[in-house]
């Protein structure tokens, strides 16, 4: 039986950003699930900071319509309270020293990306990030984290003179999903599929989230960012590192995060010339008339594009990812394609008409693994079909509910910098599609149209054609 999980030690989180989106909908819902869960008690308090006029009820009235309704939510909204202050300015962190007195914080910046690097500049100034007497003080950093490897690294190197690495909580928030963290497991957990994970048997690997939704009111964060920058050296390449990963020495936060930096080190610097025929970009037919959006933008809302991971376990195999907007399906999988047999040993039967064995790991929706493999079709003749071992995370746990913030929220009270991003393996990440952006900085990379509720543009067929190969279908 699994060991009985400790509740988070007595502490304050401070929301910067409290009135906004991700703490009214993922955040602070999340904390009254921990709550019912027995894993947040009475000892957490919730300081909300945020640049409207307001007092402590006129927070709470605003996080009430998301939070799990119930006994634990009327105790923890009574633990709430909200001060008002602009964050650009010091006399916000001097009220909240006079606020916050000596015990342990969590700093939860929920803000545009510009203001991280300066409120942790100014918490640090203040003193607010000393970890003295046993104390702690944290600081979670949501996305994006840099637009590019070299604003990147300025953001780590400006944190870093302030706190240290063990203070620092960058979220990539794919890594709070059950079955993000279940890749790992279902890896080094079951020794035939760990026996077979490697070049001599995995022909291509394919990472694809893809999004139903459209851009919608985010048009000036989009505009200035797009598919790449927003979900390739993060959440994509999450999922990349968790299949590509060598087993870590042990479980600890910095044994795993080593790993996972390893491969990312590991992604092939793409040639300029490279990286214009193994990237694709796409938009979908109508984004230039979004809101905040360049009436002539060419910034993509779909791309692809494909990889190799320089190690001995995955020389040669191909990583296609994926991602794009108002495709048609929520489709977020990790499909991995096997090697043919070497002979058909089946009469009339060539290895070619034998379709590989194939693993699909489902993220989102429908979570799940499933298996395709060939079988005997009963009958006089010896004929191979395919057919498929399924595993649905819903016929077996309960699931949803959750935000998927919990663990997240849980683990930094706790102490545990696993499920959250080093300074390296952010670096590392940036650095694998900084070629990418070179090259259409350049103005390679010209941005195919596509309908809405499509595949994405017809380019990214023809990125797996050029290889004989076939994107699962999107929703499949
Ligand atoms: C965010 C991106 O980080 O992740 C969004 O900024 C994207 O553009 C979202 O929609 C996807 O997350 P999820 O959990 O809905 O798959």
């Amino acid at each position: 039986m699994a060991a009985k999980l400790k509740p988070a030690p007595p502490a304050t989180l401070v929301i910067f950003g409290a009135t906004g989106d991700l703490a009214r909908r993922l955040l602070v819902p999340a904390i009254a699930n921990l709550c019912s869960d027995g894993l947040i008690g009475e000892s957490l308090n919730i300081l909300g900071i945020g640049s409207r006029d307001g007092g402590d009820e006129d927070l709470r009235a605003g996080l009430d319509e998301f939070a799990p309704q119930g006994d634990c939510w009327h105790k923890l909204r009574s633990r709430i309270s909200y001060l008002q202050g602009d964050f650009t300015q010091p006399q916000v962190f001097e009220d909240l020293k006079a606020r916050l007195g000596d015990g342990n914080v969590a700093f939860y910046l929920a803000t545009p990306a510009q203001f991280f690097g300066p409120i942790i500049e100014s918490l640090s100034k203040a003193g607010l990030m000393e970890e003295t007497d046993g104390r702690f003080r944290r600081v979670a950093v949501e996305k994006p984290f840099g637009h590019d490897l070299p604003s990147a690294r300025a953001l780590n190197a400006q944190i870093l003179a302030q706190v240290d690495e063990t203070q620092v909580y960058r979220i990539d928030h794919f890594l709070g999903k059950e079955t993000v963290q279940n890749i790992m497991v279902a890896r080094f957990a079951n020794p035939w599929i760990e026996a077979i994970w490697n070049n001599r048997y995995i022909d291509s690997v394919q990472i694809t989230a893809a999004e139903t939704v459209d851009v919608g009111t985010r048009g000036a964060f989009y505009d200035a960012t797009g598919a790449l920058r927003d979900m390739v050296p993060n959440h994509l390449f999450q999922l990349l590192a968790m299949v590509g990963m060598e087993p870590p020495n042990d479980l600890s936060a910095d044994s795993v995060r080593t790993e996972k930096a390893k491969v990312l080190v590991a992604v092939r610097e793409p040639s300029p010339a490279e990286a214009r025929a193994d990237s694709v970009r796409g938009q979908y037919d109508g984004y230039r008339k979004t809101a905040d959006v360049a009436a002539k933008s060419d910034v993509e809302t779909y791309v692809a594009v494909k990889l190799f991971v320089d190690t001995w376990r995955w020389a040669g195999v191909p990583f296609y990812l994926r991602t794009g907007k108002a495709l048609k399906a929520r489709d977020t999988e990790v499909v991995v394609t096997f090697k043919p047999v070497p002979l058909a040993l089946f009469r009339d039967t060539q290895v070619a008409d034998l379709p590989p064995n194939r693993l699909v790991m489902q993220l989102q929706p429908d979570e799940g693994i499933s298996l395709d493999f060939m079988v005997k079709k009963p009958g006089p003749k010896v004929q191979a079909v395919p057919v498929a071992l399924d595993f649905h995370y819903a016929d077996r746990f309960k699931i949803g509910g959750r935000t998927g913030y919990e663990t997240l929220l849980y683990d930094m009270m706790m102490g545990d910098q696993t499920l959250f991003q080093r300074a390296d393996q952010i670096e590392a990440g940036w650095s694998a599609v900084q070629p990418f952006l070179d090259s259409w900085a350049k103005g390679k990379g010209k941005v195919e149209r596509y309908k809405r509720g499509s595949d994405g543009p017809a380019g990214a067929a023809e990125l797996l054609e050029r290889d004989g190969r076939q994107w699962h279908e999107i929703g499949g």
